[in-house]
């Protein structure tokens, strides 16, 4: 199957649905990113803080290059611009790959300023090393300072975003200004699967609760990277293309009140 891409603000295009890496490692990751390939993902989405380089890159081996679409991160400690670059070279290496597809900011760290971390993102698209850059956990007032501050389009917002965490707001501005929004932990790590809202209209619709949640997204212009490491759930995440929920069922994802942010740096490991 073919996933859709979406066109970035660079000019390069991203699958709209790609896999998570998070939490997966050793052996289990390699097969999981091979799995995933074979069923076929071309979206991967890694981070130097995962520490699953190596067993991405394992499970890429194979696949050509070309038709992959691979996402890493650079962590929020280390913004600085030499540091920046050296992970960055660190980070293309353990993959085993000459460039990334999209190299995010992780986290954002205020106490530094931005400049020349933008600076170093910007010299390692001229050098080729990445095709495009991006930022995650931005909230709105960060973000639009960064679209000034950097001289390469800021092509996506990874952010959590689920039916259990409607960032509208954040949305609507990121798509005014040409930023992609990706959306990590897009099933609520499992929470938003049993909400009864979704579990009513996964059945209204015949679709599975991951699906309804994944549909959601896609359907804003949102692109999602579910993770999973189980062939069935690889499968069932990929069965989001070819129909649509319906309007008023969008409606009421949207209307659900118990929103909940499952993710924050000070409680999560990131
Ligand atoms: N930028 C950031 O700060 C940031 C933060 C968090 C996450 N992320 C990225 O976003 C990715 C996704 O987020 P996440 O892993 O936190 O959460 P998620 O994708 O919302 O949920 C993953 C969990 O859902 C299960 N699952 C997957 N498909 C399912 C299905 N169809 N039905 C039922 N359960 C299913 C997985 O278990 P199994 O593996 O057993 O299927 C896993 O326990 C991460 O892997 C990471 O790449 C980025």
């Amino acid at each position: 199957m073919n996933i859709p891409t979406v066109k970035l603000a660079s000019g390069h295009d991203m699958p709209v649905l790609g896999l998570g890496t998070w939490r997966m490692s050793g052996s289990e990751c390699t097969r999981a990113v091979r799995q995933a390939l074979e069923l076929g993902y071309r979206h991967l989405d890694t981070a130097e803080l995962y520490g699953n380089h190596r067993e991405v890159g394992e499970g890429i081996q194979g696949f050509a290059r070309e038709e992959l679409f691979i996402t890493s991160k650079v962590p929020f400690q280390l913004l600085r611009h030499d540091d920046v670059i050296a992970t960055c070279n660190r980070n293309l290496q353990e993959l085993g790959t000459d460039y990334l597809d999209m190299y995010l900011i992780h986290w954002p760290d205020p106490e530094l300023p931005m400049e020349p971390t933008f600076e170093a993102l910007s010299t390692l698209v001229a050098q080729g090393k990445v095709r495009s850059i991006g930022v995650s956990n931005f909230i709105m007032s960060r973000l639009e300072k960064a679209l000034d501050i950097s001289s390469v389009p800021i092509c996506t917002n990874q952010v959590e975003f689920h039916p259990l965490l409607y960032q509208a707001d954040l949305m609507q501005f990121c798509q005014s200004k040409d930023v992609v929004v990706t959306a990590y932990a897009p099933l609520g790590r499992q929470k938003a699967l049993e909400h009864p809202v979704v579990i009513q209209i996964a059945a209204e619709c015949r679709k599975t609760p991951a699906q309804v949640c994944l549909r959601w997204l896609l359907q804003k212009g949102i692109a999602v990277i579910p993770k999973s490491s189980s062939e069935a759930r690889l499968r069932e995440n990929l069965g989001v293309f070819g129909w649509e929920l319906p309007e008023e069922a969008m409606s009421r994802i949207d209307a659900i009140p118990d929103q909940v942010r499952l993710v924050r740096l000070d409680i999560d490991e990131f």
